[in-house]
């Protein structure tokens, strides 16, 4: 289906390529777009048979980041910086030294974080090398350091404007299935547990799940189940690509509201989605809350300005829904369009009625 709002994706504004023989550093940094902002995003270090399928890792990746970025309404771009894993033994902190030093020749359009394989103590290693790094440690009560309390709250708020426009009722006695219960999903299940929201839930790290069922009282299903759960709301907080073909196809729930990254395996799974009447949340409008403040560690906004910026989530989502609903497009695509028309500076009316 053609749509005048929508482009199957846009080209990056650069590729900056890493090649460090002294350390082994090899990889990519992709700026989708620095038009709003410093093209924000982490750097990932994973196994990459070939430097070509690290580079298709991450112009995706960064595409998201921009509209996350963008989505969120954040003074902020998109990027990402994708490393590939050397192989055999490495010195770790030569690495990120030698990638900190890649970040810095980009003198501020790419800003950098933690993402999957790296953690605060690489960030740490980088902030050596430039000063365009987020996600370092902080003390108590300051701006910074682990995102994913905010994601939690902010995937909430997501829910609960979507549990009332499906309901017109509260998240007080909703079914929520979360699958995954690490740093994201185990603060999403206390926050949902407060707020009355009956739960099932799934890990593939049986103590854990074991531990938190029972410590929230809690119905714990086995992982390869927690698909198939009647629910209203079903919570994907562990990786992505659990909504393909066969996900779609035994999904009982009429609303997907969740944490994780590229939840759809592909664009057409969002499409069937909305054939089959299901509510689907575009996990990047959702999950926010982390990016929110890694921008806030950044630019030194205060602890209120994060509160609030999370909390609108909700109202970030409604927008998005509106849209959809106006131009009768599935939501996946209309936080696309949105998207891409905020980073072209052309803003779709996402507010107000057609
Ligand atoms: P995490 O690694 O702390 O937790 C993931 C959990 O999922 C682990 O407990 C793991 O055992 C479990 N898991 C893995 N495969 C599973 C499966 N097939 N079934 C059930 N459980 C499974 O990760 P985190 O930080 O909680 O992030 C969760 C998701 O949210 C990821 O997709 C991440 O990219 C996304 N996200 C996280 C943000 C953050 O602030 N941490 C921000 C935005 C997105």
């Amino acid at each position: 289906m053609h749509h005048p709002d929508l482009s199957p994706g846009t080209p990056p504004e650069a590729v900056h390529v890493m090649r460090d023989l002294a350390s082994g550093l090899e990889g990519v940094i992709v700026l989708h777009s620095t038009r709003l902002g410093p093209a924000a995003g982490g750097c990932r270090l994973w196994h990459y048979p070939v430097t070509a399928a690290a580079t298709t890792d991450a112009l995706r990746l960064a595409e998201g980041m921009a509209y996350k970025n963008a989505l969120a309404d954040l003074p902020l771009g998109g990027g990402k910086a994708v490393i590939r894993l050397p192989a055999g033994k490495f010195d770790r902190d030569a690495l990120f030294r030698a990638f900190g030093r890649e970040v810095e020749q980009l003198k501020g359009r790419y800003l950098t974080a933690e993402d999957v394989g790296t953690g605060v103590d690489d960030m740490r290693t980088v902030r050596e090398e430039t000063a365009h790094v987020a996600g370092l440690p902080v003390a108590q009560g300051q701006v910074g350091g682990d995102p994913s309390p905010w994601t939690a709250l902010g995937v909430l708020r997501a829910m609960e404007e979507a549990v009332h426009r499906r309901h017109g009722s509260g998240i007080a006695g909703a079914t929520v299935a979360v699958q995954g219960l690490g740093h994201v999903g185990a603060q999403l299940c206390t926050l949902l547990a407060a707020a009355g929201a009956r739960l099932v839930v799934a890990d593939t790290n049986p103590q854990r799940a074991a531990d938190l069922a029972a410590r929230l009282g809690a119905k714990l299903v086995a992982p390869d189940a927690i698909l198939r759960v009647p629910c209203d709301v079903f919570a994907p907080c562990a990786l992505g690509g659990v909504l393909d073909g066969h996900g779609v196809t035994r999904l009982k729930a009429g609303i997907v509201c969740g944490a994780a990254n590229n939840v759809l395996a592909s664009e057409e799974e969002g499409v069937r989605l909305a054939d089959q009447g299901v509510l689907y949340c575009p996990d990047y409008v959702v999950n926010s809350g982390g990016i929110i403040n890694v921008c806030a560690e950044h630019l030194g906004w205060p602890l209120d300005e994060v509160e609030r910026r999370v909390a609108e989530t909700g109202e970030r989502l409604r927008a998005v829904l509106d849209f959809s609903e106006q131009r009768a497009l599935p939501t996946h695509r209309a936080a696309d369009a949105l998207a891409q028309a905020r980073i072209a500076g052309r803003e779709l009316d996402r507010s107000k009625a057609a």
